[in-house]
């Protein structure tokens, strides 16, 4: 350990998953994206990590996840070699990380952006602390966002509250594609009551890695009118979360989910993620807003599971159809409920390696029966 007793050596931070409602699909140079993208972190779904530093052994990453060694500690380390580019002082210490996350594996919520947001909140902590900068200024999270977006892009939009941006348009000066900016100010109220309820359609499908679904839009045929599509769609989307117009949240946010997944579908080797079930999921989300003249929609990640999402308001009609209708095509009736979240949280200082064990979400269980 250092003897400068102004440096701490322990950081701990939850920090949230988020979803896109404009999708981030292919990569140009290192972690950059091809387009930009703009999410919501969730409340429900996060990551709670610990990070101290040992000047003594010889294991230079020692992971724990859950409280057992875990396996992602090979992919830590490679990337605490990347980032000590930018912070040389990783390279003075050995590193034990405890993590855990609020979400059982099988939720179908990639865990990439919450593990990597989580840990790049602990590294700027001690970075902040080591070179001794204040870390109340934008620079903060501005690093954070930088250092979690070198683990896995889409982790750099989990270090804000609510909406977040990330890449580089004529919205925003201060937009770029190497961090994400926060999209808080001047949203209209409505979204404040955003939920997401997740149906479970497959837990078993894998999803295609993000490596290889990125790599797909290298030489896609659509590729330029993909990437002209999501930067109209920033656009279109960032007005109306502006003015509050749910018709058009409604419209460019299924059509990212369902160009996502047409990107998919039209690359080489060409990838089908959605199930039987997916389908019918949609379709029914799309009839019950027709019919109830509710605003409800649907995103979609790389994977077969359904993000329903609607608004506080509309919660008991909404989870009555659900219920009704829904969960009969979800996997052993399996969905859970989340909502925009106020983003994350810097943990209490921890006593040896323990993090606050804030307990697992349960996911919603109904036996699933089909009606006929
Ligand atoms: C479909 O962020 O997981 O969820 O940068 O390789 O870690 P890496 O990719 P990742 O890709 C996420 C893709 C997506 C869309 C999105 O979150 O914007």
């Amino acid at each position: 350990m250092s003897g400068n007793s102004k440096h701490i050596h322990r950081s701990a931070w939850r920090c949230p998953s988020n979803i896109a409602l404009v999708k981030y699909w292919g990569k140009r140079d290192f972690q950059k994206p091809m387009n930009p993208s703009l999410s919501f972190v969730l409340q429900n779904a996060f990551t709670e990590t610990s990070v101290e530093l040992h000047k003594n052994g010889d294991q230079k990453v020692a992971f724990y996840f859950d409280g057992k060694p875990g396996t992602f500690g090979e992919r830590i380390e490679k990337y605490l070699e990347h980032v000590s580019g930018k912070l040389p002082w990783i390279s003075k210490y050995n590193f034990a990380i405890h993590s855990q996350n609020s979400f059982p594996h099988s939720a179908g919520i990639a865990s990439s952006a919450s593990s990597f947001g989580a840990l790049a909140l602990c590294l700027t902590e001690l970075d902040f602390a080591m070179s001794e900068k204040d870390a109340g200024t934008p620079d903060f999270w501005k690093e954070a966002s930088e250092l979690a977006r070198m683990g896995s892009g889409s982790a750099c939009r989990s270090v804000y509250p609510g909406f977040a941006l990330w890449g580089q348009t004529q919205l925003f000066e201060s937009g770029s594609d190497e961090f994400a900016i926060s999209l808080t100010a001047g949203i209209h109220p409505v979204f404040e009551g955003l939920r997401d309820a997740i149906l479970m359609v497959d837990s078993g499908t894998k999803s295609v890695s993000s490596s290889t679904g990125h790599r797909l839009m290298d030489n896609h045929f659509f590729q330029r009118s993909r990437i002209a599509q999501a930067y109209e769609n920033v656009n279109e989307l960032y007005l109306a979360l502006l003015t509050g117009d749910l018709s058009k949240f409604i419209e460019v946010t299924e059509t990212e989910a369902l160009s996502l997944h047409a990107m998919m579908m039209t690359s080489s080797p060409s990838f089908i993620l959605l199930k039987p079930n997916s389908l019918e999921l949609i379709n029914r989300i799309r009839r019950f807003r027709e019919k109830a003249q509710i605003p409800v929609c649907f995103t979609i990640d790389a994977g077969p599971n359904i993000h329903l999402l609607y608004f506080q308001e509309n919660e008991l009609d909404v989870k009555a159809f659900i219920e009704r209708e829904l969960i009969q095509f979800c996997e052993n009736g399996k969905w859970m409920e989340d909502r925009i979240g106020g983003g994350p949280e810097r943990l209490m200082s921890v006593s040896g390696s323990e993090i606050r064990n804030t307990g697992k979400i349960d996911l919603n269980s109904q036996p699933a029966t089909r009606k006929p």
